[in-house]
């Protein structure tokens, strides 16, 4: 009898052995391979081969995964981030608080054993983030006294990051969150200590110090939430809008679009304002990608299962009106298994984040995105 579990395609002989032999250990009925086999309950999830960066590759895209440096002491998912992703980004050692403990250092240590890691397993690095409102060390805000010394400071930061990791990485989020909808700003930007010291034109100059440290980098600008409704949604999308448009047309040197995509899975998506404030956005010429995907069901209710299936449609009606399947070459998810999400500590659960759940077993995200890559 042939069981239906052993009829998944991409299974290998090797699979079918190690199944077997896990089936006799379980004490399940397992027999010899003679085509004839007993009832294996091989779960989806142990089905191996190819992994996502292999299947995005196949068609031309780039899939990559944020990870702390720390996550490599975890030999098991150090394995899975070798088998699953072509492309790393720092979740945080790229970031102010962790390259500047004080004003005159730089530890570029988390970054340099990232680097080392994708650079022996054949993986490319992106560089998130120069300038962001959040995670910035106490310092730094009372440094930023005057115009002028928050000018240079700036420059040296961005000076040297772009040049320890210059030609490696060849892409960075420059800014990242700089339009709040409860902005009391006509123009939406979000109160930071860059806006303190130097007003809005702490955003050009960002972009302009990063071009001028490394002319061949493409250079991003990230964001979340463009996708909601409401006025939340609208006024985001309106500030990004505005920015970007500015930014374009004073030949400020932005290349891309990054979609955050941390998805919340009980807010209701704006899909056709969403769709046409990208068509928008690639009308300025910018490409757009996506760069921390992850999946929020925290809030949603019903059984595990229904959990799963609205956050898996939710998923998928997200990645149609990207357009997954059109000219978004990279997504990255943010982190590879709910194991390390960031979502376990500012939701309380990453159930069903991350395309490997958190016995890093591939999960329905992992199908939803290999299901995309499969139509383009
Ligand atoms: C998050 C990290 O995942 C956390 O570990 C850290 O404590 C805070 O920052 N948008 C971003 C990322 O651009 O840099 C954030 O990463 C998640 C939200």
């Amino acid at each position: 009898m042939h069981s239906r579990y052993l009829l998944e395609k991409n299974l290998t002989r090797r699979v079918l052995l190690r199944g077997v032999a896990q089936a006799s250990m379980l004490g399940l009925a397992g027999i010899g391979l003679n085509g004839c086999v007993g009832i294996l309950l091989l779960a989806n999830s142990e089905i191996t081969g190819p992994g996502l960066g292999a299947i995005a590759g196949r068609k031309g895209r780039l899939y990559g995964v944020a990870l702390q440096s720390s996550h490599l002491d975890d030999a098991d998912f150090a394995a899975a981030v070798k088998s699953e992703a072509t492309l790393l980004v720092p979740e945080s050692e790229l970031k102010w608080e962790a390259l500047r403990p004080a004003p005159g250092t730089f530890d570029f240590s988390g970054y340099r054993r990232l680097a080392a890691f994708a650079q022996e397993n054949g993986m490319q690095m992106r560089g998130h983030t120069l300038v962001w409102y959040y995670a910035n060390p106490p310092w730094l805000e009372h440094a930023l006294k005057d115009r002028r010394a928050a000018e240079k400071i700036l420059a040296t930061h961005i000076e040297r990051v772009i040049g320890e990791t210059s030609p490696f990485i060849r892409q960075w989020d420059v800014v990242n969150e700089a339009v709040h909808p409860s902005s009391t700003r006509g123009d939406v930007l979000r109160p930071s200590i860059w806006l303190d010291a130097l007003g809005p034109s702490y955003i050009p100059l960002a972009y302009r110090l990063a071009h001028e440290a490394n002319p061949d980098l493409e250079l991003v600008y990230n964001e979340y939430g463009l996708e909601w409704d409401g006025i939340y949604g609208r006024r985001k999308r309106d500030g990004v809008l505005r920015l970007l448009e500015k930014m374009v047309a004073e030949g400020v040197p932005v290349h891309a679009l990054g979609l955050q995509s941390h998805l919340r899975c009980h807010r209701p998506l704006d899909t056709d304002a969403f769709t046409a404030f990208l068509e928008r956005v690639r009308e300025m010429g910018l490409k757009v990608y996506v760069t921390e995907f992850d999946l929020d069901l925290s809030v949603l209710s019903g059984t595990a299962a229904d959990k799963i299936r609205i956050a898996q449609n939710y998923a998928a009606a997200y990645l149609d009106a990207v357009q997954l399947s059109g000219d978004v070459r990279m997504l990255l998810t943010w982190g590879l298994s709910d194991r390390y999400s960031w979502l376990g500590s500012v939701r309380g659960d990453s159930t069903g984040a991350l395309p490997l759940d958190a016995d890093l077993r591939r999960g329905p995200l992992w199908e939803t995105l290999r299901d995309r890559w499969a139509e383009v």
